[in-house]
């Protein structure tokens, strides 16, 4: 019997709970399923490929048929160097659709051997997306449910670094402003008055 090889291609960054149910489903259709990450020089990514790549193979550590692997370039080409017949992508809500659509077609054209395979994540998932995540752990907020603790751990991290970056320029700007007001003595203040009113004048 032939034996099936997928591939999830996707930024994932980060990886999120709703990507992990997805996963989880393709691993129960298809004998193999690599999990691509793109490696996009022209994105600046909150993660750098080296992390996201971590996080998801201690993700799918438990899924005997799932690897994880970076790529570059096209997804077909990819696809067809590792000898998958699928290509997995999941589809939320119908604002996924046309994009999706557009992408399996075009893929479809550059490589008709190939099928797309679209799979739905749990309902609760259907909001989630890693552009989401970051933004709300960029402002604060609660990331627990989102994402496995492994990535909610790394999103902290990155956040606890964020924060000092900003606490550092407050610093900097509280100490320059100090700085300033320590050279503005009244007889100074009095000196600027003049000078600027006789700008004007
Ligand atoms: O997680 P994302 O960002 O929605 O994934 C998009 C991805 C990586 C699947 C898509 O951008 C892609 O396949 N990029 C590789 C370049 C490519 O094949 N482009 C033609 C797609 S029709």
């Amino acid at each position: 019997m032939k034996r099936i090889k997928a591939v999830y291609p996707g930024s994932f960054d980060p990886p999120t709970n709703g990507h992990l149910d997805l996963i989880e489903r393709g691993s129960k259709i298809f004998d193999e399923l690599v999990v691509a990450i793109l490696r996009n020089p022209e994105k600046d990514p909150l993660f750098s490929v080296t992390d996201r790549r971590q996080m998801l193979e201690s993700m799918t550590e438990g899924f005997d048929n799932v690897s994880v692997d970076t790529f570059h370039g096209l997804t077909v080409d990819y696809a067809l160097r590792v000898e998958a017949r699928a290509i997995l992508r999941g589809i939320r809500a119908i604002s996924d659709y046309e994009y999706e659509l557009q992408m399996a077609l075009m893929n479809r054209k550059l490589q008709p051997g190939l099928e797309t395979v679209f799979m739905m994540p749990a309902e609760k998932y259907s909001y989630l997306s890693s552009r989401l995540v970051r933004e709300v752990a960029e402002l604060g907020g609660a990331i627990d449910c989102l994402v496995p603790e492994l990535v909610a751990q790394k999103l902290r991290e990155k956040m606890d670094v964020a924060h000092k970056f900003d606490e550092g320029d407050a610093a900097a700007r509280q100490e320059s402003e100090l700085k300033v007001a320590e050279r503005m003595t009244p007889e100074r203040v009095t000196e600027r008055k003049t000078k600027s009113r006789k700008r004007k004048s």
